[in-house]
């Protein structure tokens, strides 16, 4: 390279350096937006929560919301993770906060710190530490002296660490906001009074500590000023701030839903969302953030509850493996780029809404200086209807906003989607397990047995049935209840031992009965359910005179994360234990024995999840569809650099680790009930968390995310616990893509694409909408085309046909324009086509592969 060229580079980098580390900007806000360094700004932002994903993930995610058009990256801080033991911080690895925070800064995006420290967020304990609820006096969340003061040390920890780091926009970084509590507003009637001054007190607090930005709280009407109170929701357009002096702000967005066990999948149509998002700026608001934009992955025992999956998918822009999803990303990409058009009109006054008529609503952002934009809504659900608006007519879909960055054409229609569908696709590799693995079982697998019972040495006994999580300080999800106990050969519930019945009331999450020794055959498990966690299980079992042991593991999937007081919510068999006689109405209550209880697995005590003992044993027969034992083999990475998960389907419930580190809870036995779902789903009309659920009747979760950067090409260790039965030699990889067909269908009634905003000023002829393909890989081309129809063509992409009108060349003409090349854009109009049947509604529907 000539020393010219280099010399350029050097500056050129300096500048790109420069222009991304240095945001040295001061931040307010008025009563229309976020005002930095002095302009109001339109912020369009999206969550990503660093503890969901790697470090090794985290540049790729950032650069993708940057391309799919977000100005902002928020996230909350997670206290569990930062302060495990009191006092004891860990700020590594995937918990690197300010690593993450550099690197939105880096790509020149700005940061929304939500500290919380409550967070909810379907986390473990809502993110706070275990610790907090044993200390003397303590009462979460209200005013209660103890609790303030370990919210305000771990608060001003946090605000020092970035303040070090100089993080804060008022020192030249990257965060512009920061967010104390959170939706306090749903739940402090619970409170009271003191939870009145509580959030009194966590205003001042936070305003104390000096930010130089503003502060937020979420769902909080009497946010007390300066700080400002933030939407929640699916929608929030009608929602106003307690102040004339403050922005409207929307704070969680939700893009779709989280997943529980036990429950069907759920997705949230891309038309619905952007329709929300539209009609938020279109009555007013100026930030607005898609709760998630990247889900990610619930991984190790973070997930809250009860029974959080370990997918956090929530059908985000991005998967949970950082791909972007088609077209909900590119649809709201191109949305973004149409907001932004009108920034100007939208921050520099306030808007008019001229009627327009029933369930329809323009509104009109219009300046002195004649800067002119509007947005045209139709909010009925059922019939598109054409307005007259500025003399001009438009036709608005049901349940669409379209967006007039001029006033006068439209750039945007939420339910018009140009962006590509991209299906993805799955490849299935069986466990590639190393050639010179030593089992002599030929299954690649060793193991070990886990006790049943109690069989660490801190176990204890006491008298009666203890609460789970103050027993366990939630150090791990199980515990064992112990009893031994005499039956008399002349007890009458001998009589018919066939028919005793076991009778457990526990709390939850969920229970495994092992009766002398064996877990109780066929019914041995009772779980509890997202809506219900408490488990009451009836079993039969046959007793012998003489001594039984009775031995009950019992376990949590996650504990509570919302609601009032949602701290004190217990779990663990707390009773009634009883033997019930059949028939003769006998009845021994176990509950106030001496029961022996022990927190957590043998097999956590020795470290086997870091597969390193000498206990493994692979010289006998393989158990399967056993409860309680340990799995250990060796493999080899699946070739190649997609995201990978493996399958558990196979397995019964437990937790599996890849080289020591935790990937999270398995569960593929637990299927989603029957009904209920609605795939595809009527975008149309208000949208609820259970609108549009997919995957009825088949497991909640069978794929879990192993990152890459945790595998090494050869010689890595998997580590499964597995508490009822399971047969790990049926487990697979799986690598999933962005599938190489891609779809888009485009009627011709459609916006032009918002990348040709302005264009046509400077074109003849006004060109009519226009289909675009690119192939999602940089070193593909598009290599055929699978389907083309211009006319009337039905279904939706991988099954499109065609419908009674199509033009006999839309196969040729599609072919000409696109093979060979990565990308194409064919107009949609009968100059391209012809017209193969004249006044009626046409469109283009295209399926194409890319190699
Ligand atoms: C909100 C909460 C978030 C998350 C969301 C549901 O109420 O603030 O943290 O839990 O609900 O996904």
């Amino acid at each position: 390279m000539a020393s010219k060229e280099i010399l350029l580079l050097v500056l050129c980098w300096g500048l790109v350096v420069l222009a991304t580390t240095s945001f040295g900007a001061n931040v307010t806000y008025d009563h229309r937006a976020v005002v930095i360094g002095g302009k109001r700004r339109v912020l369009i932002s999206g969550s990503i929560h660093y503890p969901r994903s790697t470090p090794e993930m985290w540049p790729d995610l950032i650069q993708k919301s940057k391309d799919g058009g977000l100005d902002v990256i928020e996230t909350y801080v997670f206290w569990n993770l930062h302060e495990p033991v009191r006092n004891q911080y860990n700020f590594e690895g995937r918990y690197d906060l300010v690593k993450f925070v550099k690197l939105v800064a880096e790509a020149g995006l700005y940061v929304h710190l939500r500290i919380g420290p409550y967070v909810c967020a379907e986390w473990n304990y809502g993110g706070f530490p275990l610790w907090l609820h044993f200390i003397p006096g303590i009462q979460f969340r209200t005013d209660n002296e103890p609790f303030k003061a370990e919210m305000q040390r771990f608060t001003a920890k946090i605000v020092d660490m970035m303040k070090q780091e100089k993080l804060y926009a008022s020192q030249g970084g990257p965060i512009i906001l920061s967010q104390i509590e959170n939706e306090y507003g749903n739940i402090d009637s619970a409170y009271g009074a003191a939870g009145k001054s509580y959030i009194k007190w966590a205003a001042g607090m936070a305003l104390s500590l000096d930010t130089g930005v503003p502060w937020v709280m979420c769902q909080q009407s009497d946010a007390p000023d300066p700080i400002i109170n933030t939407c929640n929701g699916f929608y929030c357009d009608q929602f106003t701030p307690n102040s004339n002096n403050k922005p409207k702000m929307w704070t969680e967005n939700w893009s779709g839903w989280f997943l529980s066990f036990g429950g069907a999948v759920p997705y949230r149509p891309v038309e619905d969302l952007a329709f929300a998002v539209a009609r938020f700026f279109q009555r007013g608001g100026t930030f607005q953030n898609y709760y998630m934009y990247h889900g990610g992955t619930n991984f190790d025992r973070t997930s809250g509850g009860p029974f959080i999956s370990t997918s956090y998918d929530y059908d985000a822009p991005l998967d949970e493996y950082g791909l972007i999803r088609q077209p909900k990303w590119g649809h709201l990409k191109d949305l973004h780029k149409a907001i932004k058009l009108c920034e100007a009109a939208l921050v520099a006054t306030d808007p008019t809404y001229p009627s327009l008529g029933p369930n329809l609503e323009a509104t009109v952002y219009k300046t002195g200086s004649g800067l002119c934009s509007a947005f045209l809504a139709n909010i009925g659900t059922n019939s598109d209807v054409t307005v007259k608006f500025n003399g001009n007519s438009y036709l608005l879909p049901a349940w669409s906003v379209s967006i007039l960055p001029d006033c006068k054409n439209v750039v945007f229609n939420t339910a018009k989607i140009n962006s590509v569908t991209l299906v993805p696709s799955f490849s299935r590799q069986s466990l590639q397990v190393a050639a010179d693995s030593s089992d002599a079982i030929g299954s690649g697998w060793s193991y070990i047995n886990e006790p049943v019972g109690i069989s660490k040495d801190d176990a204890f006994t006491k008298p009666g049935l203890l609460e789970q999580i103050k027993t366990t300080a939630d150090q791990s999800d199980y515990l064992w209840y112990s009893l031994s106990t005499n039956i008399k050969a002349d007890e009458p519930l001998l009589e018919d031992g066939s028919k005793t019945v076991l009778h457990v009331q526990s709390l939850g999450h969920a229970l495994h009965a092992f009766i002398n020794g064996k877990l109780v055959a066929f019914a041995g498990s009772g779980y509890g359910s997202s809506s219900n966690a408490k488990v009451t299980v009836d079993f039969p079992i046959a007793l012998a005179p003489g001594k039984n042991t009775f031995d009950l593991l019992s376990l949590t999937v996650g504990l509570q994360n919302y609601g009032a007081f949602y701290e004190k919510t217990g779990a663990g068999i707390t009773g009634p234990v009883q033997l019930k006689g059949s028939g003769n109405g006998t009845n021994i209550d176990l509950s106030s024995q001496q029961w022996t209880y022990q927190t957590g697995l043998k097999g956590e005590e020795l470290n086997f999840p870091s597969g390193s003992s000498t206990q493994w044993d692979s010289k006998s027969t393989l158990p399967k569809l056993q409860p309680l034992v340990w799995y250990k083999t060796t493999f080899d990475a699946p070739a190649g650099s997609e995201p990978v998960a493996i399958d558990f389907t196979g397995m019964g419930k437990g937790e599996a680790w890849v080289n020591g580190q935790s990937i999270g809870r398995y569960w593929p036995t637990y299927v989603s009930q029957n009904g209920g779902c609605t795939d595809p789903c009527n975008y149309r009309g208000a949208y609820s968390s259970n609108k549009c659920l997919k995957n009825c009747g088949k497991p909640s979760q069978s794929l879990y995310h192993v990152p890459r950067s945790w595998l090494k090409s050869s010689g890595n260790t998997l580590v499964l616990f597995e508490e009822i039965g399971g047969d790990p030699t049926k487990i697979s990889f799986v690598t999933k893509q962005l599938g190489s067909s891609l779809c888009s269908h485009v009627t011709d009634s459609h916006p032009l694409p918002v990348d040709m905003w302005g264009s046509d000023s400077k074109i003849q002829r006004k060109p009519g909408p226009v289909l675009s393909l690119e192939c999602p890989n940089p070193n593909q081309v598009i290599s055929s085309i699978k389907f083309a129809s211009f006319g009337t063509p039905l279904g939706t992409c991988g099954s499109f046909s065609r419908g009674r009108c199509s033009s006999a060349r839309s196969l040729s003409v599609v072919r000409q324009a696109c093979v060979g090349s990565k990308s194409c854009s064919i107009g949609v109009s009968v100059n391209t086509f012809g017209d193969p049947c004249k006044g009626v509604m046409k469109s283009l529907a295209v399926e194409a592969s890319c190699t």
